[in-house]
């Protein structure tokens, strides 16, 4: 069969002519495939999925009540577009009451977003011309440098490594490139490192942003799930609003990742051109799904409690973990445990596998012992495990956290 003219049609930024020709398969990709040829093998065994990135418990009650009122009113069915007053007022009561960020206009300083993601792709809109750069994290979220790309830009990366504690050394960017530089995205509590910033580190940052006349975006996505001490707002810095943003989400802090609702806050500027992009882009979220997402920020508790669980899960994870001689440490919050990716394994009968990097370990881990857990390659060789395995009770979790021991056991793996 002839190819279509519309091969050729694409635009270069997803690969023009050879757009979906590339025989590279990508990382989650890998792991999907991965697990369902385990799965295929063995029918009968239980997979353990530690890759997942998103909750394994849905919304709480009294939120689906929320919105199945929202839902039946009349005036809550038409474009939402940039948003009513109700989410921007809870969002500013939230920022002061539970991040102690005061002062925040709801007005002029907040506008919704279809999730942190919508928000992260529609910002290097607002701020990118071809040849500007962006400061980027790795590993990490790449949804802004992503469209920063499509949009002519480029992407300069910041490792995020153990000797840095996860925080990127601003003072690492060749002149060169920071002259050229518009923005610096940052996220703590940090995926996939579970890393958390300090209020040092971001005093840094902002001073960084002002002497270099950079905007800084922070995307909170996991901001309220701590496991101790408060959560940390980047616009809690002095001069952070002169210089940012601050993205949050009902996503992972209140199991609703489907529901896409969350916000951006900060600089009044930069959220009038989000919010201008925004209104060229979609709609709005529907009334009654913001109108619920509002509920939720009324009521930090609720993060709280899906913080304790996580918590808990990670306990055992790091003990299980580092008895199989791994050198995991608890984060100070989300829902990620980031380790060094082992060199080597000794199994049974003296046999030894060699891995060359996380994802040789990732793909021994889900063949061999049916555990699923996401590599990351980009700043060392490491293994991301999440604690949103699927359990209902805490029995559950305690006979999963079991069985990924003795899964491990007897294997001696070298670091
Ligand atoms: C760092 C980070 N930012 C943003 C998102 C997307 O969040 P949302 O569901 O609000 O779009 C994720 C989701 O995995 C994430 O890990």
């Amino acid at each position: 069969m002839s190819e279509s003219y519309i091969q050729n049609l694409f635009a270069d930024r997803i690969g023009g002519s050879q757009y979906g020709k590339s025989q590279n398969i990508y990382k989650f990709e890998k792991i999907k495939r991965a697990k369902r040829a385990a799965m295929a093998m063995n029918p009968n065994a239980e997979i353990i999925d530690l890759g997942v990135g998103e909750p394994d418990d849905m919304a709480f009650p009294e939120i689906i009540a929320k919105l199945s009122t929202e839902a039946a009113k009349l005036e809550n069915r038409g474009y939402a577009d940039n948003g009513d007053a109700n989410l921007k007022q809870a969002a500013a009561r939230y920022m002061d009451s539970v991040l102690g960020v005061k002062g925040i206009d709801p007005e002029t300083e907040i506008i919704h977003s279809i999730g942190s993601k919508a928000a992260l792709s529609i910002l290097p809109a607002a701020l990118v011309n071809p040849g500007d750069f962006v400061l980027m994290t790795v590993p990490g979220y790449p949804v802004f440098g992503t469209h920063a790309r499509y949009y002519g830009g480029m992407v300069y990366n910041l490792k995020l490594t153990p000797e840095n504690n996860f925080l990127p050394d601003l003072n690492s960017v060749p002149a060169e490139a920071l002259r050229k530089t518009k923005a610096l995205v940052l996220n703590y509590p940090n995926n996939p490192t579970g890393a958390s910033a300090t209020p040092e580190f971001f005093a840094r940052v902002v001073e960084f942003a002002q002497k270099n006349k950079i905007v800084v975006i922070h995307d909170a996505a996991y901001a309220g799930l701590i496991f101790e001490g408060k959560p940390l707002s980047f616009l809690a810095t002095p001069g952070a609003k002169d210089v940012g943003v601050e993205l949050h989400s009902v996503s992972k802090s209140y199991n609703m990742t489907g529901w896409r609702c969350g916000f951006v806050v900060g600089n009044p500027l930069l959220v009038k051109a989000y919010g201008d992009v925004k209104d060229n882009t979609d709609s709005g979220q529907f009334l009654a799904i913001q109108h619920a997402a509002a509920h939720c920020l009324e009521h930090p508790e609720i993060t709280q409690k899906i913080a304790a669980k996580y918590s808990r899960r990670m306990d055992g994870l790091v003990k299980l973990l580092n008895n199989a001689g791994f050198d995991a440490q608890k984060p100070k919050g989300s829902f990620f445990l980031y380790v060094k990716a082992p060199k080597a394994a000794q199994i049974k009968d003296g046999k030894r596998i060699q891995f060359s990097n996380g994802e040789d370990v990732s793909q021994w881990l889900i063949a061999e012992k049916l555990i699923s857990t996401v590599p990351w390659d980009d700043a060392g060789a490491a293994l991301r495990f999440s604690v949103t395995f699927a359990a209902k009770t805490v029995e559950d979790e305690n006979r999963i956290l079991g069985e990924i021991a003795s899964r491990l056991k007897g294997v001696k793996f070298e670091f």
